[in-house]
């Protein structure tokens, strides 16, 4: 048995499991029917990855409440925090989605066959989720004052959170750096975060973009 690729499936599953709550959190806390379907779809789809992500590795002959279980508190953490700023919630959700978008292109790469197969098909769903999720932040900086400035200063927030988060316990990220190949990895999820930031017109990490 691969023990590092066990211990990235078992962070994906919990993972997921983790977006599943929040999407139906989402569906339960919308404002209106439409936005109320579009996040049950969503955690139908998160619940189907999580379960999938299971799936394999109940077939590499893993245990998967094992395999999942150093990762919750940095995961609970992470998805515990609170705020009312709406700019800071829809830039969460963005960047949010969209890291998980680059962790599963770079891990379809280095799986089995079937694992990528499998992959696939959530990065069809993730893709869909993104779309929706820059949406949420685009119309949210359109009505926000001072939108740009706020969006860049909750990047950094995200960013800080995601580390601060994964001071105890084990760390997603420390898994998918076993795997090994990290500085591709590393590669992925700057250029993804970069390529982010630029869509919503933010330099990297929230800087002062220079004019
Ligand atoms: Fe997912
Ligand atoms: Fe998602």
């Amino acid at each position: 048995m691969n023990t590092a690729l066990v211990q990235v499936l078992g962070a994906v599953a919990y993972g997921e499991l983790k977006a599943y709550e929040g999407a139906k959190a989402e569906a339960a806390a919308a404002p209106d029917e439409e936005t109320r379907l579009r996040f049950r779809k969503v955690a139908a789809e998160e619940l189907r990855h999580h379960k999938g992500f299971v799936a394999r590795l109940e077939a590499m002959g893993a245990d998967p409440e094992r395999a999942m279980r150093p990762y919750r508190t940095a995961l609970d953490t992470y998805h515990a925090r609170q705020t009312d700023n709406q700019v800071e919630e829809a830039v969460f959700g963005y960047l949010g989605e969209g890291v998980a978008d680059d962790l599963l292109q770079w891990l379809r790469k280095v799986v089995d066959d079937e694992t990528a197969a499998f992959i696939d098909t959530v990065i069809e769903d993730e893709v869909e989720h993104e779309a929706g999720a820059a949406a949420d932040l685009r119309s949210v900086l359109e009505t926000t004052p001072n939108g740009k400035a706020r969006a860049a200063r909750a990047s950094r927030t995200m960013l800080l959170h995601m580390l601060w988060s994964g001071r105890r316990g084990a760390t997603p990220m420390v898994a998918f750096m076993r795997v090994g190949r990290p500085a591709e990895l590393l590669g992925a999820i700057l250029g993804g975060h970069a390529r982010r930031m630029r869509a919503i017109g933010l330099a990297p990490f929230g800087l002062p973009i220079p004019v």
